[in-house]
């Protein structure tokens, strides 16, 4: 089926039918600053002494990560900042970055580049399936994957373009940067712990690559990739991220537009199908709200025109994502009338 429509038209109907349907909802920025505030004590409060999930310990670094680490920050689109707990400690990005190398490379080449490419459909799979491959090649025919994946994320490195690795990781770590309004800089021993152990996700590159996704070097495409993952964030780096992308592009504290909003929707709508991984359609059913987890312990999740929040716990579910960001931001959200697809009845 194809759904494409010129980029006009698509902006032209997102401006009239959902965006338009974010105006006529109570939007966050009338609820007042001590409502805002409150919700977001009442959820630390709630789920600081959860003892559920466990750290990552796959990569071997972050399983030494404090797991105490709880911290929610919220940014609206007005740039002010709320924030309860500890967002001050710096975990690594992880499998949030993908989100932003997706972003650059649609930035770059457009939106049928990730979509035709890599695909742009749930796998039901772990992020780290190579099943997954195998299954959209020999079943389905073709790129039936997505960004968000190890695969496909590996793959959306490698269409970073640049004469040199250096050049590569300048833009995406410039990219990442711009997001979150400030100079990132990466963790170097999650960095190496990573770069010592990730003999599957060069096996995924491996596999990309002798099917035609990846076209250049893929040992160079899985090193970027996993030093990009080794990016050191706080909550309130990675809210000012999620609220750049609820901001149609615009960082909202330092108000440079650091994507195109026409590119925007595309990106939300992958975090929606497959932010979670194989969780993303429970995640959406109780939030309504485009997310985007990492191993390190960082959920960032955009209600968009209205906020855009994360929190940090390193103890994950079995899926790989944080138990308290997960619990944190959706009673955060239903409090403040977070849920696009609920915007008559302001849940
Ligand atoms: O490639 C990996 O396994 C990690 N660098 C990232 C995985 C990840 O964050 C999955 N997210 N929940």
């Amino acid at each position: 089926m194809n759904v494409t429509k010129p980029r006009a038209t698509l902006c032209a109907a997102l401006m009239a039918g959902g965006l338009a349907a974010f105006a006529a909802a109570p939007a966050v920025a009338q609820k007042k600053p001590a409502e805002i505030q409150a919700a977001l004590d009442a959820a630390y409060a709630k789920y600081k002494d959860l003892q559920e999930g466990a750290n990552a310990d796959y990569i071997p670094a972050l399983a030494k990560v404090d797991s105490k680490i709880y911290g929610i920050a919220l940014v609206t689109p007005d740039g002010k900042v709320y924030t309860a707990g500890d967002v001050k400690s710096e975990v690594s990005i992880q499998s949030i970055s993908k989100v932003f190398t997706m972003a650059k490379v649609i930035e770059d080449q457009g939106t049928d580049a990730i979509e035709k490419r890599i695909g742009v459909d749930a796998t039901g799979m772990r992020f780290n399936s190579i099943v997954s491959v195998e299954f959209a090649q020999k079943a389905l025919g073709g790129p039936e994957i997505n960004p968000l994946v190890n695969p496909g994320a590996i793959t959306a490195t490698s269409m970073v373009g640049g004469s040199s690795r250096a050049e590569v990781w300048k833009k995406i770590l410039d990219f990442h940067s711009d997001f979150a309004g400030r100079p990132l800089t990466v963790n170097q021993e999650v960095y190496k712990s990573e770069a010592e152990t990730n003999q599957r996700n060069q096996a995924i590159g491996a596999l990309m690559y002798a099917y035609g996704f990846i076209k250049s070097d893929y040992l160079q495409a899985t090193d970027v990739y996993t030093e990009q993952c080794s990016i050191s964030v706080n909550a309130r780096d990675l809210a000012t991220m999620a609220a750049t992308l609820a901001n149609g592009g615009k960082n909202p504290v330092t108000g440079k537009q650091v994507m195109k909003s026409e590119n925007v929707p595309e990106v939300l709508a992958v975090m929606a199908t497959a932010g979670l991984y194989d969780d993303s359609g429970k995640w959406l059913y109780h939030t309504g709200l485009p997310a985007k987890s990492g191993v390190g312990g960082g959920i960032i999740a955009v209600s968009p025109g209205k906020f855009g929040i994360a929190v940090i716990s390193p103890p994950l579910d079995a899926a790989g994502n944080s138990v308290r960001a997960q619990k944190a931001i959706a009673d955060v959200s239903n409090a403040l009338g977070g849920n696009p697809y609920a915007a008559a009845a302001g849940k």
